[in-house]
């Protein structure tokens, strides 16, 4: 058996929201939240029930107050990182098409962040390994 063969699986959907200027959205985990102060791609735990695609329709709504649909989200490739006590699989998808502005709903704060400046937020670990592929991509 491996590490992390033994650690519950969690899966998490992110969403990396691209702007006419080809900015990417980024959202402060806050106060009172595991990793409060590291920002993250938007996303949330897949309920059961749910496709990844559907998580991100819900979470996003919820979020940040944007509305998208499954067709315009296109999936780019998966985090898999293990934490003390879970391992967390995490497909991150693009988004180009949305409606609304994206604002925190839920205090967050976010900014929308040039792709060569995404390293300068400090990430959770899982997060900061997609930063290669969002710059091929943009
Ligand atoms: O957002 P939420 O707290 O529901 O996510 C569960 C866990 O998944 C977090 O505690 C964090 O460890 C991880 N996570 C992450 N990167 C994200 C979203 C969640 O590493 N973008």
């Amino acid at each position: 058996m491996t590490e992390t063969s033994s650690r519950r699986i969690l899966l998490v959907a992110a969403c990396a929201l691209i702007d006419a200027d080809g900015r990417i959205l980024l959202a402060q985990r806050p106060e009172g939240k595991s990793l409060a102060g590291l920002w993250e791609f938007p996303g949330g735990k897949v309920e059961p029930g749910e496709t990844p695609e559907e998580t991100l329709i819900r979470e996003l709504q919820e979020e940040l107050g944007v509305t998208t649909k499954v067709a315009c989200l296109a999936p780019l490739t998966f985090a898999s990182h293990s934490y003390d006590d879970f391992h967390l699989l995490m497909p991150l998808y693009v988004c180009r098409r949305f409606e609304g502005t994206a604002h925190g709903r839920e205090g967050q704060a976010v900014k929308w962040v040039k792709p060569k400046m995404l390293r300068d937020y400090p990430m959770p670990p899982a997060d900061e390994p997609l930063i290669p592929y969002l710059m091929d991509l943009l």
